[in-house]
């Protein structure tokens, strides 16, 4: 599987073209691109519109704001994609929809299979004790901006599916018992933990905890490249972690 990787110059694009030179998932690196490069050196491009190498796949982890410049070569050379790069406007976020009409598209904010596995655990967990308290906390270093963490909502997203009537507590702030309707989220930043997910789930006569912890940025890219070697073959549609995960 030969991959086109966009956003090169970056720490994500760096990780799959190392990866991809390791052949991992049956990969090859074909081409990278980023408009940081100021002249196109062999593979390595400053546009799309010099990338001509052959290609089964393109992987991209660059800008949301690029997503056009990107859709436009996947749909022109008939090649599937996984968007892992985040923040894309719903506008943005349309032309990805509209390109999956076309090609195969894996979009993903979270490419880590354990964390997919973990969603789909707590899930499970949440039907199985529908009285339970459920409880989220993660864990980051001491830069990291957003609170939650975005995987965290990931989670409790999962969990509701099974329990619609969760309200979520963020950092409980307030005095009082919790509600039976409650999942608890809290966040703790501290020195350099790349990140750790865990859920509680406890009836009172025994806890449940499912646990995730990421060690390096790595897990993302390889994600990314098995969720690569999924589509490479696939019909056009939009496809995530759950297709890939079940
Ligand atoms: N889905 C996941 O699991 C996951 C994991 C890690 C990072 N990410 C996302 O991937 C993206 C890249 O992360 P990073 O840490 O490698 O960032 P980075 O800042 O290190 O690299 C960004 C790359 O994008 C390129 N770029 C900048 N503007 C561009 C544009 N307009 N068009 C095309 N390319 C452009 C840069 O040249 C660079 O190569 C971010 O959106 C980040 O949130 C997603």
């Amino acid at each position: 599987m030969r991959v086109i990787v966009n956003g090169i110059t970056g720490r994500m694009g760096q990780i799959i073209k190392a990866l991809a030179e390791k052949g991992f998932a049956g990969s090859v690196f074909a081409a990278g691109v980023s408009p940081d490069v100021t002249k196109d050196e062999g593979n390595i491009h400053s546009s799309f519109n010099t990338c001509t190498e052959d290609a089964d796949v393109v992987v991209d982890f660059s800008f949301h704001g690029g997503v056009k410049e990107l859709l436009d070569f996947c749909v022109s050379r008939k090649l599937p994609v996984v968007v892992a790069t985040t923040g894309h406007t719903p506008q943005e976020f349309d032309l990805i929809r509209k390109a999956s009409e076309v090609i195969p598209v894996f979009h993903s904010a979270n490419m880590s299979i354990g964390v997919a596995v973990l969603a789909d655990l707590a899930k499970k967990t949440a039907a199985a004790f529908p009285d339970a308290n459920i409880e989220i906390v993660e864990t980051h270093h001491n830069q990291k901006l957003d609170v939650p963490s975005g995987t965290a909502l990931l989670l409790a997203d999962a969990i509701r599916q099974a329990r619609p009537e969760g309200v979520y507590n963020i950092g409980r702030h307030e005095n009082g018992k919790r509600t039976d309707q409650e999942i608890g989220i809290h966040s703790l930043r501290i020195g350099n933990v790349v990140g750790i997910h865990e859920i509680l789930v406890s009836t009172g006569n025994e806890t449940i905890t499912l646990k995730h912890e990421a060690h390096s940025r790595a897990l993302f890219g390889e994600g990314a490249l098995r969720a690569a070697a999924f589509l490479v073959g696939k019909k056009p549609g939009l496809y995530n972690m759950k297709d890939m995960v079940g």
